[in-house]
C-alpha cells in the first residue's frame, strides 16, 4: 500500500516535471543548464508524455523535426530564443535556416519512439500524426547513410563528442588530444553557473568541444566536408548500435504503412550496418566500442553503450560470452547498474558526466535489448536499480553507480519521463 502511495507520489512529481519543462510545444531538459530543445531528450521526453497524453507526445517529436534541414539533417539543439545563460548559443554555432539550430546531430532514437508510440495508441488522428513523421525520420536516417557511414567503415562516424549524447566519455580522450585549440577565441562557459564542476567536463575537454563547433561553422556547416576533413572522425559504438535499432524499427513502421519501397531501403540499410558492427569488435579488450578513423584505434574501453549490442540485436556466441563476463564482473562491484563506464577502468569517475554516472535513458535501451536477448535477470537489475534510485534519490540528469547520488541538473525532463514510460511503470 505505501509502495503505491510512493508511486502515485512519483507519478505525479514525473508529470509536474514535464509540464513545468514543457516550454510549449517543446521540452527542455531542465531549467538553466539546458534552456532549448534537444534533440534524443525530446525523442525519450515524448515517450513519458504518451503515458498520459499523447497528442503532446506527438507534438514533441513534430517540433524537433520543425528544425530539420532540406538535406535530412536533425540538428542536436533547437534554439527558439536566444538563451545568455548557454554557451555555446545560436550566434556561436550560426546553423540552422527558418530555425536556429546547431550544426551536429545527436543518436537518432526517435525512429524507436515512434515506432512505441504507435503500438500504444489507440487513435487514428494520432496515427496519421506519427505516419506523418515517417518520411521525416527516413530522410533523416537516408543523411547518416549519405554523410555519416563510410562504405569501408559501414559503422556510423560522428565528428563531435556531443553528437553521441555521451559528451566527455572516456572514448573521446584519444581523439580529442590532438585537436588544435591554438586560434581558440576566448569563451565563458555557462554550464558550470548550473552544476557543481566535478560534475561536468574539464577545461581541457571543453575548449576541444568549442574548437570543434568553430571548425565546423567554418566550413559553413557543410556536412559532406566535416565528415571527410573535420579533425574528429569516431565511430561510435552508440550511435551504430542505436541506428540499426532504430532502422528495424522504422522498417516496422515501413510494413505497417504498407510502404515496400522504403522497407526495402531500411532492410538493405539495416543490412550494411550489421556488417558494420565487426568494425567496432575489439578483440584485445573483449568488447564493443568505438573506434578512432582517423589512426583505426579501438578505445578498448568497457561502457554502458558497449551492452546496447543486445538493442541492436547483434553479437557473435562468442563475442555475447566475453560481454557476459564483463556484465558479471561489473554488476558484483557496483550497487547500482549500469555505470557509463567500468569501474575498474583508471579514468573511472562516478559523479563526472559519462566517466562513470548511470543514465536512465541508457539503461531504457539497455533493458529493452536485455529482454529481447533473453537475459531476463540482466533486464530486471537494470529496472530495478533504475527505479531505486529514482526513489531515493530524485529525477536528476544522471546517478552515481556506487552511491546513488544524483549529479548534474535536477528535475530532469528524460528521467521523469523513464519513470513514467518504464521503469516506475510497474
Ligand atoms: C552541453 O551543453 O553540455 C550539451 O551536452 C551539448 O549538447
Amino acid at each position: 500500500m505505501g509502495r503505491n502511495i510512493l508511486k502515485d507520489d512519483l507519478d505525479h512529481v514525473a508529470r509536474q516535471i514535464l509540464r513545468t519543462n514543457d516550454k510549449g510545444g517543446y521540452t527542455v531538459p531542465t531549467s538553466g543548464l539546458y534552456p532549448y530543445q534537444w534533440n534524443w531528450d525530446s525523442a525519450f521526453v515524448a515517450l513519458g508524455f504518451a503515458q498520459f497524453d499523447e497528442s503532446r507526445a506527438c507534438t514533441e517529436l513534430e517540433t524537433l523535426f520543425d528544425a530539420q534541414w532540406s538535406d535530412g539533417f536533425v540538428p542536436h539543439i533547437v534554439f527558439r530564443q536566444d538563451d545568455p545563460n548557454y554557451f555555446p548559443g545560436p550566434t556561436v554555432w550560426q546553423a540552422g535556416s527558418s530555425i536556429p539550430t546547431s550544426g551536429i546531430t545527436q543518436p537518432p532514437v526517435a525512429a524507436s519512439v515512434l515506432n512505441s508510440l504507435w503500438s500504444l495508441t489507440s487513435s487514428d488522428t494520432v496515427k496519421d500524426r506519427l505516419a506523418a513523421l515517417f518520411p521525416k525520420v527516413l530522410a533523416w536516417h537516408r543523411w547518416f547513410h549519405r554523410f555519416r557511414i563510410p562504405k569501408d567503415i559501414g559503422a556510423v562516424v560522428i565528428t563531435h563528442p556531443w553528437e553521441s549524447g555521451r559528451d566527455n566519455s572516456p572514448e573521446w580522450d584519444g581523439p580529442l588530444a590532438s585537436i588544435d585549440t591554438s586560434n581558440l577565441q576566448p569563451y565563458q562557459r555557462c554550464d558550470l553557473n548550473h552544476a557543481d564542476a566535478d560534475m561536468r567536463p574539464t577545461q581541457h575537454d571543453y575548449d576541444r568541444y568549442v574548437a570543434l563547433v568553430e571548425f565546423g561553422r567554418g566550413a559553413e556547416w557543410n556536412h559532406r566536408l566535416i565528415a571527410t576533413e573535420g579533425p574528429f572522425r569516431v565511430a561510435d559504438v552508440g550511435m551504430t548500435m542505436i541506428l540499426l535499432r532504430a532502422s528495424r524499427d522504422l522498417a516496422a513502421m515501413a510494413r505497417i504503412l504498407g510502404l515496400d519501397n522504403e522497407l526495402a531501403e531500411l532492410v538493405a540499410n539495416t543490412d550494411q550496418l550489421e556488417a558494420g558492427i565487426e568494425y567496432l569488435w575489439d578483440q584485445s579488450a573483449g568488447t564493443f566500442c568505438s573506434r578512432d578513423t582517423v589512426t583505426g584505434l579501438h578505445s578498448g574501453l568497457i561502457s554502458n553503450a558497449s551492452f546496447l549490442y543486445c538493442y541492436a540485436g547483434v553479437a557473435t556466441d562468442a563475442q555475447h560470452k566475453s560481454m557476459a563476463a564483463h556484465w558479471a564482473r561489473i554488476s558484483a562491484s557496483t550497487k547500482f547498474m549500469m555505470p557509463s563506464l567500468d569501474p575498474h577502468d583508471a579514468r573511472f569517475d562516478h559523479g563526472r558526466y559519462w566517466r562513470g554516472p548511470i543514465w536512465t535513458v541508457v539503461n531504457y535501451m539497455l533493458a529493452q535489448g536485455f529482454t529481447e536477448y533473453g537475459l531476463a535477470p540482466w533486464a530486471t537489475r537494470i529496472r530495478e536499480d533504475s527505479a531505486a534510485l529514482i526513489r531515493e534519490h530524485g529525477f536528476h540528469e544522471a546517478f552515481s553507480p556506487l552511491t546513488g547520488s544524483g549529479t548534474g541538473g535536477k528535475g530532469f525532463s528524460w528521467t521523469a519521463a523513464m519513470w513514467l514510460a518504464w521503469c516506475g511503470n510497474r
